[in-house]
């Protein structure tokens, strides 16, 4: 049987390049010998504030966007998690099981409430929702990126807990890391690429082209070099979206041909601008038209509805050997 594989993305309106080159595009590869489902994360995202006017529209355009980069609902599972309620149901039985003293070292939850006013619990205890998520599909595999490594760890001391107090019943997942995939901000290359540092740091998948193009010509180069270093972090990360936008349209020689122009010190900075935004264009624009169908065509309610009832089969079936192990309610 194919491997299981479970991931998850925040419903943050939009993808930027960063989200698409440094795992979507892993998670469209792996549909390719792999059992995949797919989610787009609501319950996650209230964990901070967010308008609840915008937060489905945002759920369904995260889906499209997926869905226009590749992810394939006759061959995947992709739903929106607050459609599978027994996510939230298992998350507060792992709670029981969860270490509070774990949970206190998550990096990620340090980062994220120095930027909060009001620090929830939800904030706090986000890592035993994603346990939740991974194990109640019973997924061995959880592609993410290396900043999501610890939240896989986390769940695989949940997973050993329940089973050690309870009973065997869950998988330990490993992560699945994207190699070399860490896209920085145009703006600010000694951080990652996000959408909360503002317009200016990243380019959204759907973005318009003149905007793209603008974004990538005035993209930071000249941070200067810190010792060790042969290259600026600002012309490294160009050469990387560079680089994975060819391999991903099969072109070996341009970026060869550039690196060799960089190490003799002739490549002139507009040059490298220039044909990372060509190689990305050419990666987004069938990604963009995708978009712009598949919006048209309506289809995006029903591929959702039909990817909950698929998730919410695993998820029930799951709920009810964890109630029966742990003796929960008192149907037979
Ligand atoms: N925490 C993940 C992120 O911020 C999103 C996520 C939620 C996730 N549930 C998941 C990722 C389950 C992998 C598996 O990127």
């Amino acid at each position: 049987m194919a491997k299981r594989v479970f991931s998850g993305i925040q419903p943050t309106g939009t993808l930027h390049i960063g989200n698409y080159l440094g795992a979507i595009r892993n998670w469209v590869n792996l549909q390719r010998d792999h059992d995949c489902i797919y989610c787009v994360v609501d319950y996650h995202a209230i964990t901070i504030d967010v308008d609840p006017r915008e937060l489905k529209t945002a759920s369904r355009s995260m889906a499209l966007d997926l869905l226009a980069c590749g992810v394939d609902p006759e061959r995947s599972i992709l739903f929106v998690q607050a459609d599978v309620p027994q996510h939230a149901e298992l998350a507060w039985i792992l709670s029981c099981v969860t270490s509070y003293g774990d949970l206190a070292r998550m990096t990620q939850f340090k980062d994220k409430s120095e930027k909060q006013e009001f620090v929830s619990a939800g904030l706090f205890t986000y890592p035993i929702l994603q346990a939740a998520d991974i194990l109640i599909h019973k997924a061995q595999g959880v592609p993410v990126g290396e900043d999501q490594v610890q939240h896989v760890e986390i769940s695989r001391r949940i997973a050993r807990r329940f089973n050690s107090r309870f009973g065997e019943l869950f998988a330990e997942p490993e992560p699945i890391v994207t190699k070399g995939a860490r896209i920085m901000s145009l703006a600010d290359p000694t951080s990652k690429m996000s959408k909360s540092s503002g317009e200016a740091h990243y380019v959204g998948v759907m973005e318009a082209e003149t905007s793209i193009r603008r974004k990538v010509r005035s993209a930071v180069t000249d941070i200067g070099l810190t010792p060790g270093e042969t290259m600026s972090a600002g012309v490294a990360n160009l050469f990387q979206i560079l680089e994975i936008a060819c391999e991903l349209q099969g072109d070996a020689t341009t970026v060869a041909e550039l690196r060799s122009e960089f190490s003799e010190g002739r490549l002139l900075y507009s040059r490298l601008k220039d044909m990372t935004f060509d190689q990305l264009m050419g990666v987004l624009r069938p990604i963009q038209e995708r978009r712009a169908k598949l919006a048209a065509s309506g289809d995006v309610r029903e591929i959702l509805a039909d990817g909950a009832r698929r998730a919410s089969e695993i998820a029930r079936a799951t709920m009810h050997d964890v109630r029966k192990l742990v003796g929960l309610g008192t149907e037979a």
